[in-house]
């Protein structure tokens, strides 16, 4: 029997071409968008509104769900977006709307559909978290703090939700071409002393975006958790990571060093 796999945020990016490689490989497919009457006619599965960051909505997705679908294999947690902007410069609602999003509306999507996996006593929730939920840098402290807290939560219930043949695992991508850059939020400030490291900053975050590689080894790595028995929790993606991970683990200030160093030589 085909397994059918959920997918948030399926109309971009990192969503939709794994959604389209999962279908192409046999799958029953759902995604989800805000606005899937925008690209539902152009897609070969079925999309269906969800706002992660709205709770009415949440609930009225899930009734419509399980009249498409009468099981769930796989939830991929996918929808979520990029605030930017120096910590003091952003406000705090710009900050909590972050966590609506990235954090809370996983978490309550996550909790709605939890009774349909125990009553299956089977289910993979696989998050698209970030490698910025592992390590952290400037100009996204509250996307890196709302991935943080990802991990924080979704290790604990990988632990509660093992006697239920429930498997969660994380996937934490570094920086990978896709919309993210378009639709994120970039909070603006004027604190004088900022403007040179504002400036700086901004330039390095440019050339990060341009030079970001293709999105498939964050598809191939979704892919390979589903096809596997038991994964593991945590799947960090991307050229560096593991350098990354290792120095921060072993050598803090080492990394710290290079990261000031890279952003102070942004032109
Ligand atoms: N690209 C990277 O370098 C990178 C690195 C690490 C982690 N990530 C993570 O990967 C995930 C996917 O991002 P992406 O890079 O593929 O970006 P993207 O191309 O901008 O796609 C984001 C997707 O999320 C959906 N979305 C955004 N806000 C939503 C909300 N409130 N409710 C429901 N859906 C919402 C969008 O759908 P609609 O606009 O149609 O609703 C869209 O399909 C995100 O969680 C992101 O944090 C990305």
């Amino acid at each position: 029997m085909k397994q059918t796999i959920l997918i948030t945020g399926a109309s971009s990016g990192f969503g939709l071409l794994t959604a389209q490689k999962l279908h192409e490989s046999g799958f029953q497919v759902i995604g989800t968008s805000r606005n899937p009457e925008k690209y539902q006619a152009k897609l070969p599965f079925k999309l269906l509104a969800l706002d992660i960051a709205d709770y009415n909505s949440i609930a009225s997705f899930s009734k419509k769900l399980f009249r498409e679908i009468n099981k769930l294999d796989v939830l991929i947690n996918n929808a979520g977006y990029l605030v930017t902007g120096l910590a003091e410069e952003t406000t705090i609602e710009i900050g909590k709307q972050q966590f609506e999003t990235n954090f809370w509306g996983t978490v309550k999507l996550t909790n709605e559909l939890l009774p349909y996996f125990r009553k299956q006593k089977q289910g993979k929730i696989i998050t698209v978290g970030s490698i910025l939920g592992l390590i952290s840098l400037p100009n996204v402290a509250y996307y890196a703090a709302s991935k943080h807290a990802l991990e924080g939560y979704f290790k604990a219930l990988r632990l509660e939700l093992n006697q239920f043949n429930i498997q969660v695992s994380m996937v934490e991508p570094s920086s990978f071409k896709t919309n993210i850059g378009n639709s994120s939020t970039a909070a603006t400030g004027d604190i004088k002393d900022y403007d040179v490291f504002r400036k700086k900053i901004s330039a390095y975050s440019k050339t990060q975006f341009e030079n970001a590689p293709g999105p498939e080894p964050v598809i191939n790595t979704v892919l390979k958790i589903i096809n596997e028995k038991a994964p593991k929790y945590s799947y960090p993606v991307g050229k560096g990571t593991s350098m990354l991970l290792t120095m921060q683990r072993f050598a803090y200030n080492v990394l710290e060093g290079t990261v000031l160093k890279r952003v102070n030589a942004a032109k």
